[in-house]
């Protein structure tokens, strides 16, 4: 009897091809592009980083270490008692599915506020899990968080909620009486902090005392601008951290990206400056497209904005055709609340922030 390799596959990943992303993939095709899709950081990593992958990379023959060193240092900026309230991934996308191993059995619920990050979806399907989506609500030009739609949607089935604090590709935050509300019922709880850096204030990371179902994610792909190192935590009570941690991969973080990682968080000048910058790009984007004629923006507390011109008449795809004639790769999304005008930029440098406004007013016919 001869047995066929395709029927040994667990059905639940049977046909899921392989996660690119193709603007990505275009992007480092075509170095000429502006790449303003990913929520990237347009700045390189600052000279202190540069010298710590220098430093670490000569040592690269060596197996890391589990990271005790940059693990305090950030239970220190987020006052938790210590390294055991940290567990490092390879991105913040390896640390949901670290989360998602720990509480996910075949047929088992995640809910997800949509619009959201894609990866929550992927890496639940791939452990057989369902994700049930709860969509947040459009009104008066503003796109509103639905706790209540999330604490509906709980079933017995229900092992995980994961929402995003600021939410992307919306850009803004829930209340933090409703973080509560669900953090309340004792389910895994992943708040995704992923760009949280640019507006610090607003994290739950003080949850974790009370409430040892939350999990604060983290990366550095954004505020810090080393998204190609691919460093990401999470943040949570310590014996739950334990826990998780039995799914790490052995050595999942190198050596270079630890100490890389730990040289950012040392530099909090260099943190500064890019947050300052990106705040004031934002505002400068937001205030310069604010006179188009039914142009929705929502104001972003993060690396990107969403933008809405379906009561223009024209559609989001309609932009980035537009756009990627004018060398700049803009974001797009799928048709939802009755309108196809979506569509999102990433800030870029100063100069590219600018091309982009004069490319959108050029779009909508307004004068300069
Ligand atoms: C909300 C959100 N969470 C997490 C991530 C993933 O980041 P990482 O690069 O750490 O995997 C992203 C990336 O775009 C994101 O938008």
């Amino acid at each position: 009897m001869k047995f066929k390799v395709e029927d040994y596959f667990v059905p639940w990943i049977k046909g899921i091809p392989m996660y690119i992303s193709n603007h990505i993939e275009l992007a480092w095709q075509r170095p000429e592009l502006h790449r303003m899709m990913s929520n990237e950081n347009p700045n390189p990593p600052s000279p202190k980083v540069l010298e710590a992958i220098a430093k670490y990379g000569a040592m690269d023959n060596r197996y890391p270490d589990q990271g005790l060193v940059v693990r305090g240092k950030i239970a220190e900026i987020n006052g938790l008692p210590g390294a055991a309230n940290v567990m490092l991934g390879n991105g913040s996308s390896e640390v949901f599915d670290m989360i998602f191993r720990s509480f996910l059995e075949v047929g088992d619920e995640v809910i997800q506020h949509t619009p959201c990050f894609g990866i929550y979806k992927l890496r639940c399907q791939i452990l057989g899990g369902k994700i049930v989506s709860v969509p947040m609500v459009y009104k008066d030009k503003q796109m509103c968080y639905d706790a209540d739609g999330i604490l509906n949607a709980i079933t017995h089935k229900t092992k995980i909620i994961v929402v995003a604090n600021p939410n992307n590709p919306t850009g803004n935050f829930m209340d933090e009486k409703d973080f509560i509300r669900i953090a309340e019922t004792g389910i895994p709880f992943i708040v995704d902090e992923a760009y949280i850096e640019y507006a610090f204030h607003k994290s739950m990371v003080k949850l974790i005392k009370d409430y040892p179902n939350v999990l604060v994610t983290r990366t550095m792909s954004k505020a810090y601008g080393l998204a190609g190192l691919r460093f990401g935590y999470a943040l949570g009570d310590k014996k739950v951290i334990d826990q998780i941690s039995a799914t790490l991969i052995p050595w999942n973080v190198g050596t270079v990206p630890m100490w890389a990682a730990l040289a950012a968080f040392e530099d909090a000048e260099a943190l500064k400056q890019r947050v300052d910058f990106n705040n004031s790009e934002v505002s400068f984007i937001e205030e310069s497209l604010s006179d188009i004629p039914g142009f929705v923006i929502f104001h972003s507390y993060a690396n990107y904005i969403l933008f809405d011109c379906g009561a223009t008449g024209k559609t989001g795809a309609e932009v980035l055709k537009y756009a990627q004639e004018r060398n700049m790769i803009l974001r797009g999304e799928t048709e939802k609340y009755g309108s196809n005008g979506w569509f999102r930029v990433t800030i870029g440098s100063k100069e590219e922030n600018r091309m982009f406004v004069k490319v959108v007013r050029e779009f909508f016919g307004m004068k300069d």
